[in-house]
Formats: C-alpha cells, structure tokens, sequence
C-alpha cells in the first residue's frame, strides 16, 4: 500500500486491478453473478460500465469498493491483494482511498444532509469544526446548500442522490465509484454531478461510473460492457481529457 504520495512518473499504473474474478451467492442453491472477470483501472482513468440489469455490475462494485470478497479471483487495490484482508483491514483501505455513491443512496435516515455527508470523516478521525466546513462546501457544489439541516425523508429523490454524491467526495478518495448516480435526476442535476465527477478525475483521480445511459456512459474514457457476469467488450474513447494533480476539485 502506498502512503499516500502521488507516484513520481506520469506512467499510468494500476490502482485496481481483477483477475479472474468469481461472484457466487449462495441462497440455498448457488447464484453465480461474476464469471471469470479481469479488468484493470489505470490510475487517473475514467471508466464507465454498462450491462443489463442483473448482469453483475453492483456486485463488481463492491468488490472493488472492498465491501465484499470473490468467491474466487483476486481483487487488487493499488497493488494490495483485498481478498486476503480481514474485515476491518478492508474497511481500512475503503475509508482511506474509496469513495462510494451507491445505487440505493444507504443515508442514514436519523441524520441531516449534513450529517450524512460530514459522516465519513467523524470514522476518520477529523475535527468537529473542519468536518462541518468540508460537508457544507460539498453540499454547496452539489447545489443543496439550503437543504443542509433536512432529513433524508425530507429530500427528494435525486436530492438524496445529491447527498449521496456529496458523501462519497468529503474524503477526497483517490477512487471514486458511483453506481448510476444519475439515474434518477433531471437533465439539468444529471449535468452537475457529471461535472463534479469531471472534476475528481481532472484531479487525477480514478472514476469509475456504472450507467444504463449511453450519453452518460460517454463523458468517461472507455466503456467497459458486461454481460453475464463478465466482461464483453471494451470501447475506447480517446484520451480527450488530461489530467493534472494540480488541479484541485474540493
Ligand atoms: N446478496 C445477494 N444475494 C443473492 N443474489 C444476489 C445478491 N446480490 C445480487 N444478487 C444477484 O446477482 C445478480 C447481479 O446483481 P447486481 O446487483 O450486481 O446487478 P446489476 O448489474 O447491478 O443490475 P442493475 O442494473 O439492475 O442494478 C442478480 O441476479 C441478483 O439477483
Ligand atoms: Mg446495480
């Protein structure tokens, strides 16, 4: 595991990395969701994912986002097998370089926007005061600045999307997944966070985007296509966009 300093060349490396990776649940008899996957995540890239409903996508996610293991496979994040780590190591490396909007939101309904978003932080040890300044100015880039004190119940939909956006971002993750974060949000709302996360890997971060929107899909590099579990073909877009670590983004 690095320490955090950003590597010295301009070579692109892998920050994460899948090799023949298998997903089997088992609820009674066996469901096998992932099927021998590999994909590599350069570091700095932007990767969107598209597949049909069921084919395997959050599942992969998760696998990357350290929330749960293979059955089989190794799963790597910048050069560390997760597979092998407890429990508690993996939600080490998830707090430290991981940021994760999920597909259902998971805010917690007892909490503020604020709160929610300012979350993340209270695990990492930050300050009360420095916590509250970099929820608010998250919020504030999502556009909720005046939702800040409402409950989730008191949100709508891709208001909760928003915080949720908003959550995944205050740790300044180097790894940022998002699994159809725009899916329930009007064109205009869709057009802010897409920015937002334009900006996280203008920084030099790795995004990784589930969407079932082909226009979505194209604001990243490559579009990875799954089906049944496994990868079926990679479309590359062109390098349009560089990325500069100097560009800040929060
Ligand atoms: N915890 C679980 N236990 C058992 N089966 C599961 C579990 N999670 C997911 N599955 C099954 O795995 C398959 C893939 O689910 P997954 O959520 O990864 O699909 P997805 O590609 O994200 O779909 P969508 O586009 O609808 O979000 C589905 O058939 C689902 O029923
Ligand atoms: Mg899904």
């Amino acid at each position: 595991m690095g320490d955090g300093t950003p590597s010295e060349d301009a070579r692109a490396e892998a920050v994460v990395s899948l090799t023949g990776v298998y997903k089997v649940y088992e609820l009674g008899q066996p469901v096998p969701v992932l099927d021998d996957l590999s994909l590599t995540l350069a570091e700095g890239s932007y990767t969107a994912i598209m597949g049909p409903s069921g084919s395997g996508k959050s599942t992969l996610l998760n696998l990357i986002g350290c929330l749960d293991a293979p059955t089989a496979g190794i799963v790597e994040i910048d050069g560390r097998d997760v597979t092998t780590l407890s429990e508690d190591e993996r939600a080490t490396v998830r707090g430290e370089k991981i940021g994760f909007v999920f597909q259902t939101f998971n805010l917690l309904p007892r909490l503020s926007s604020l709160e929610n978003v300012a979350l993340p932080l209270v695990f990492r040890g930050v300050a009360r005061e420095e916590r509250r300044d970099r929820a608010a100015e998250l919020l504030e880039r999502v556009g909720l600045e005046d939702r800040m004190d409402h409950r989730p119940t008191e949100l709508s939909g891709g208001q909760r999307q928003r915080v949720a956006v908003a959550r995944a971002l205050v740790n300044r993750p180097t790894i940022v997944l998002a699994d159809e974060p725009t899916g329930s949000l009007d064109s205009e709302t869709s057009g802010q966070i897409l920015d937002l996360l334009d900006r996280v890997h203008a920084a030099g971060n790795t995004v990784l985007l589930v969407t079932h929107e082909r226009t979505v899909a194209e604001r990243a590099e490559r579009i990875v296509h799954v089906l049944d579990g496994t990868v079926e073909s990679v479309e590359e877009l062109g390098g349009r966009r560089t990325a500069s670590a100097n560009d800040r983004w929060t």
